[in-house]
């Protein structure tokens, strides 16, 4: 965890040294340009995914002329939060959303305010009012940096742990020599004379070489760090980080079943029956979408995350009983291009959570049963409950 500390320092300074390189260019450039649309335009970068304005449908319509077919009140609730309208059974959002094959848009997390700046950043046709776009593209660039900037380090992370395996092979074997050297010496050439000398290298290689064999015996099996190529280059940063897709419209059974599950190609279609082509990989990975729908194949994805068979483990009772986030065992996902898993699956692992990991009774009725617990919690003589006291380390409920 030495590891995750040092990486949180240096995401944390990342992002104030972009923080403040942002801050340093909206001042350079407030005389020229009203830092009001310069945000505009910023908010409508996770909008351009999928629309355009005036260049066609892209995954929703074409928000050209929006404001003059909607009402401003309309657009702000859909914006905000699109299937909340619809399930609160808006005519207009459930017309607007059967026109779109149902892809949901999903929802985002900006203030009225945030959302009328938008809706004049599409009124003006995608123009900074006031000034020339030049200064724009630098404050992409900025954010683009702070991205680059995770991608660097979930890459360090992986490095890491490779030069500590190459470090550990070289200790080994450094010690397996001098093992052997001094053996030779006692028993054959009698070189050193003082048999003590002999004594305390053996002993200590000894040692060294049993801890490193005892290391690696017990991460048998496990594979923290383990990040296989897969069929497709499918990138959870676009879809997860650059556009904001909710990790449950893929994994759609995590909070309902043991398992998380991987999405169905149908699943890709909602949205790649429309965006045929990607910024950095161009048609040909989506290419293998259309190729396994045609071909009636299932993409032969690679399994990340093992648990040995004799373990159980279920993502309902954690997402949806323990209300838990995704990121607590998988780590930023939204910052991958690539699945790395992140932790170690231990069973040490496990029991450390439910050893510090307060249980959340408010408003679950799932914990109804824990009647005296909740009489303790609400006459103060307990601060919080924790998954040990209910009974998060007793064998048989993580073991077959
Ligand atoms: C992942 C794709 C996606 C993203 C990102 C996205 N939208 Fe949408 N949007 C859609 C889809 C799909 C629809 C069609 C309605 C539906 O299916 O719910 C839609 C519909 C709309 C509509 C209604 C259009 C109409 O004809 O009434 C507006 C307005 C809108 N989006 C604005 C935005 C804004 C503003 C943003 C950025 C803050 C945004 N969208 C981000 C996919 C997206
Ligand atoms: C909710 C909408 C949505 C869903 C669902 C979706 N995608 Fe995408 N995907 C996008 C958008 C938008 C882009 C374009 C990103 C960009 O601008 O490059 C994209 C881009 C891609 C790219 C190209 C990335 C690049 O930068 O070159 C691949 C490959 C891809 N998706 C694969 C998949 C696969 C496989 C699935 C199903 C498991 C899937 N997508 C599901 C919206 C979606
Ligand atoms: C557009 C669909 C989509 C979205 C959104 C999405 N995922 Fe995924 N996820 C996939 C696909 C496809 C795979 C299998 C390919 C891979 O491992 O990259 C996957 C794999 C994974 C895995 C590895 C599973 C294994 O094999 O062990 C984890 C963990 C995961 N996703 C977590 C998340 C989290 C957390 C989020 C939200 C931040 C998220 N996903 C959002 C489609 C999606
Ligand atoms: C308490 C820790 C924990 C949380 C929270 C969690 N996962 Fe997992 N996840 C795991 C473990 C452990 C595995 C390996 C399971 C196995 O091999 O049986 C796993 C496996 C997966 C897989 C591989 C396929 C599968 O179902 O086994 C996906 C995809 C996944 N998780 C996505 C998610 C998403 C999305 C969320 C949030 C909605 C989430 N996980 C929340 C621990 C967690
Ligand atoms: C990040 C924290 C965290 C991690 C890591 C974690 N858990 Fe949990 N676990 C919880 C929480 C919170 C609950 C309480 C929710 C509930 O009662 O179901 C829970 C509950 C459980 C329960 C039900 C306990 C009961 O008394 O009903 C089982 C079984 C379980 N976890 C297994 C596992 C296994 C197996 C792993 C490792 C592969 C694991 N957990 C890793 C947080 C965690
Ligand atoms: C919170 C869940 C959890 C609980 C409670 C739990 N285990 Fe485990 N156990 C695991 C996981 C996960 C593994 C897999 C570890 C690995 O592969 O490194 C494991 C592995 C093991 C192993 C295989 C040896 C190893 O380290 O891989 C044994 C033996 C074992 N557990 C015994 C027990 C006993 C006995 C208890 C009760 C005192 C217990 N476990 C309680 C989660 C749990």
């Amino acid at each position: 965890m030495i590891i995750n500390g040092a990486l949180k320092r240096n995401i944390l300074k990342n992002q104030v040294l972009t923080r403040i390189s942002i801050l340093i260019l909206l001042l350079f450039s407030s005389p020229f340009i009203n830092s009001q649309t310069l945000e505009d335009e910023k908010n409508f970068q996770q909008c351009k995914a999928c629309h355009t304005i005036g260049g066609g449908k892209l995954v929703g319509p074409d928000l050209i002329g929006i404001s003059e077919r909607r009402e401003e009140v309309w657009l702000i609730k859909f914006i905000q939060n699109s299937q909340e309208l619809i399930q609160s059974g808006d005519e207009l959002a459930i017309q607007v959303f059967n026109e779109n094959m149902k892809i949901p848009m999903p929802a985002h997390n900006l203030t009225d305010d945030q959302v009328r700046g938008i809706l004049a950043y599409i009124a003006s046709g995608g123009k900074v009012a006031g000034a020339e776009t030049a200064v724009a593209p630098e404050s992409t660039e900025a954010s683009s940096t702070e991205m680059e900037a995770a991608e660097e380090t979930v890459k360090l992370l992986a490095e890491m742990k490779r030069d500590s395996r190459r470090n550990m092979r070289s200790t080994f074997i450094i010690m397996v020599v001098l093992l052997l050297i001094s053996l030779f010496d006692l028993v054959v050439t009698k070189l050193v004379k003082a048999r003590w000398i002999h004594i305390i290298i053996i002993l200590t290689s000894l040692t060294i070489v049993g801890e490193l064999i005892f290391v690696e015996a017990t991460s048998l099996g496990r594979q923290q760090y383990y990040q296989p190529d897969q069929p497709v280059a499918f990138s959870h940063k676009v879809h997860a980080g650059q556009n904001k897709i909710d990790c449950q419209y893929c994994h759609f059974t995590a909070d309902k079943s043991m398992y998380a599950g991987i999405p169905p190609v149908e699943t890709c279609m909602n949205c790649h029956s429309q965006v045929k082509k990607g910024k950095k990989t161009g048609i040909e990975e989506i290419a293998k979408i259309y190729a396994a729908i045609e071909q009636k194949k299932p993409i032969e994805w690679v399994k990340v995350h093992n648990l040995p068979d004799h373990v159980y483990f279920n993502h309902a009772q954690h997402v949806n009983v323990g209300k838990l986030e995704c990121q607590q065992c998988h780590g930023e996902v939204e910052k991958m291009d690539e699945i790395i898993q992140v932790n170690d699956l231990s069973m040490g692992w496990c029991i450390d959570c439910h050893r510090t990991q307060s249980v959340q009774f408010a408003n679950n009725k799932f914990y109804e049963q824990y009647t005296q617990l909740h009489q303790k919690l609400k006459n103060g003589e307990r601060s919080a409950v924790t998954v040990l006291d209910i009974g998060g380390d007793e064998c048989q409920k993580c073991h077959y």
